[in-house]
């Protein structure tokens, strides 16, 4: 496996691949979530499998929640290493943001608006994905992408943006990895204490109670919101930004009428951690 430092590094081995190249983006600390996406993207056709490993500045709107991003770039290239990957990016920060070059902005307002969502708590910071997955596209030239439905809202912005723009990369959907009891992988798990940890079991049990409402009920959402805030108020400890029912493509509040996909959306904190996570209501 190959680790490459720089757009230098890329480009030579780049220029020596045949077949599809997949790109897998990550900002490190990989899990098994994270490295479920290499399979999927063999799956999709790729030949190879590109990981770019870059804790991205811009995307953070607390300083203090960039100093604290887990950074292991030693055994995240081992994890990729043993599950197959052929190679890792893991550029400087300056390699994709030169001193000097002003900033070029990417936007896909009905998506990064939607009411209610990420951006009323983070503002700004789809800008910065957006921002930063343009410029590792750019770089890297894939046929293919993964995005992990984990983070849905910055799923459908991706997708929208490699459409509008015509970037001729296949987005790839992953599903959600998680753990026994239901918490959805992240690299902030493991700030969680105990305490926290058992508490943020409540996010994905309140979900499949949304789940399980939507199952029998009407097509516009409104019994899974109200199990979902249900399941969410029982556990006190968690400090919930929203808790939402969406149409699963568009992240607009349901049509009345129903008969779209629609997903449920969680964003909380506890104990000083932010977690986000959702379902796809009526899947199995
Ligand atoms: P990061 O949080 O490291 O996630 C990298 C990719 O892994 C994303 O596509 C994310 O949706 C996916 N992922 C995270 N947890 C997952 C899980 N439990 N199961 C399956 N996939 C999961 O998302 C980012 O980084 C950044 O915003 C990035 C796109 C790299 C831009 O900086």
């Amino acid at each position: 496996m190959h680790l490459l430092r720089s757009p230098d590094e890329l480009h030579a081995w780049r220029r020596g691949l045949r077949g599809p190249l997949a790109l897998v983006p990550t900002m490190g600390a990989l899990h098994a979530g994270h490295l479920a996406h290499p399979a999927a993207a063999r799956a999709a056709g790729a030949g190879a499998v590109l990981v770019s490993v870059f804790v991205n500045p811009t995307q953070f709107d607390d300083p203090a929640d960039l100093a604290a991003y887990p950074r292991a770039i030693e055994a995240d290239a081992a994890a990729c290493a043993a599950s197959g990957v052929d190679a890792v990016f893991a550029p400087a920060t300056g390699a994709l943001y030169p001193p000097g070059v002003p900033a070029a902005a990417v936007d896909v307002p009905a998506l990064t608006a939607a009411p209610e969502l990420e951006d009323a708590h983070r503002p700004g910071h789809f800008a910065g994905v957006a921002r930063v997955v343009t410029k590792l596209l750019g770089l890297c030239r894939p046929e293919l992408a993964t995005f992990g439905r984990k983070d849905l809202q910055q799923l459908r912005l991706v997708q929208a943006i490699a459409t509008d723009l015509c970037l001729g990369v296949e987005i790839v959907e992953v599903p959600t990895l998680r753990e026994p009891d239901g918490l959805a992988l992240s690299s902030r798990n493991q700030r969680l204490d105990p305490r926290s940890r058992q508490a943020a079991a409540a996010i994905s049990a309140s979900l499949a109670a949304a789940h399980a409402a939507h199952a029998g009920g009407a097509g516009s959402g409104g019994e899974a919101a109200e199990a979902l805030r249900a399941g969410l108020a029982a556990e006190p400890s968690l400090g919930v930004d929203y808790a939402e029912v969406r149409d699963a493509g568009t992240l607009r509040p349901p049509e009345p009428g129903g008969g779209r996909p629609l997903a449920a959306l969680v964003a909380a904190r506890v104990g000083g951690v932010r977690l986000i996570d959702n379902l796809l209501l009526g899947e199995a």
